[in-house]
């Protein structure tokens, strides 16, 4: 049996269940491509997964390998693939029921696959799926925001967050990002007319008749949310569901996004990142062997962009 390097979770647990050890190296099936993976972007789901707060809606076969968020190239396909072929530099947010990134090679699905942004190497397109997807979706196809509109954006200087904010402008809204101070000259960076330092002003004091906003942090921040959204606005979330009553009170939608892997929405991702539209901001990379030092630095919750393995 072929082997390689992967961290691997045989107990749920602390960072120290991350184990760098050989495993063996999966065989892509029917409508699936082995990827021979260059770099994985850690995220806040993986270290959820390996504290095994997933245990009971997501029954991995122990030992797993954590990581949602790939860039590499396709070394293998597995009948019936047709649309990429071996050799083509890829880039993923694959299924999260099953092994990861976090390892030499993976197995995804076909369908949940993209073709990488050209003008980027794998370090910073492994940062993009996840997060990216997830603005785009809570902003898009959730929210509906269009040029001319308002967009606020909780936890806007995280992973999913800067992008957000580049999203919102490049649609031609005006964003409001909330963040500590020390990231206000970055979000301005990324597009923000508006920062926030959630440690010095309630937002709602100085914020009203936002069209749409995205919450990455909830809890009391939801509540305090609904509020500040126009009549007829859209209030999303991408952690816990939100509150449709509290929500009507104040004569607001709401919406709750939980990524998909859509492979239209990476090419459009794909296709701003090259022409030099949307930029991609690692706080650090690490090589795989140090998953555990890296996923307590995203556990922080004060990672600014995104914190990256590099395999190769
Ligand atoms: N539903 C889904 O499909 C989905 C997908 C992706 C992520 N998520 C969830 O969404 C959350 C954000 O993900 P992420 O990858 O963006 O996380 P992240 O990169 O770890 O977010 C870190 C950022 O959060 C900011 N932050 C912390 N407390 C804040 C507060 N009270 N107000 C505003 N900003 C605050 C930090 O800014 P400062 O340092 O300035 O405080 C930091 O830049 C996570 O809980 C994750 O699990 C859900």
């Amino acid at each position: 049996m072929a082997t390689m390097k992967a961290v691997r979770v045989h107990e749920y647990g602390g960072p120290e269940a991350l184990r760098y050890e050989d495993a063996p190296r999966p065989d892509p099936g029917p409508g699936e491509v082995l990827i021979r993976v260059h770099a994985a972007g850690v995220n806040p789901v993986d270290v959820a997964v390996r504290a095994g707060f997933f245990k009971e809606r997501i029954k991995y076969p122990l030992p797993m390998i954590p990581g949602w968020d790939v860039s590499g190239v396709v070394e293998a396909t597995g009948a019936g693939v047709s649309r990429l072929k071996v050799g083509d530099e890829v880039y993923s947010r694959p299924d999260i029921s099953r092994n990861g990134s976090y390892a030499e090679y993976m197995v995804a699905k076909e369908s949940e696959v993209a073709r990488k942004p050209k003008s980027i190497d794998h370090v910073h397109a492994a940062a993009i799926p996840l997060a990216a997807l997830t603005a785009w979706q809570a902003l898009f196809d959730a929210g509906k925001l269009s040029a001319g509109q308002t967009a606020l954006i909780h936890g806007a200087a995280g992973g999913v967050g800067s992008f957000a904010v580049q999203f919102a402008k490049l649609k031609g809204a005006r964003v409001i990002a909330i963040a500590s101070a020390r990231n206000h000259d970055y979000l301005r960076s990324l597009g923000a007319d508006q920062v926030i330092d959630y440690n010095a002003t309630k937002f709602e004091t100085v914020v009203r008749d936002v069209d749409v906003v995205l919450d990455a942090i909830t809890g009391e921040v939801a509540d305090r949310s609904y509020g500040v959204i126009r009549k007829g606005g859209i209030y999303v979330s991408i952690l816990m569901p939100p509150s449709a009553e509290k929500a009507a009170a104040h004569g607001v939608r709401v919406a709750h996004v939980f990524v998909q892997p859509i492979v239209e929405e990476l090419d459009e991702i794909a296709k701003l990142v090259d022409s030099g539209e949307l930029k991609v901001t690692l706080e650090k990379v690490f090589p795989l062997a140090q998953a555990a030092a890296a996923q307590e630095s995203v556990a922080t919750k004060h990672t600014r962009g995104k914190i990256v393995l590099r395999v190769i």
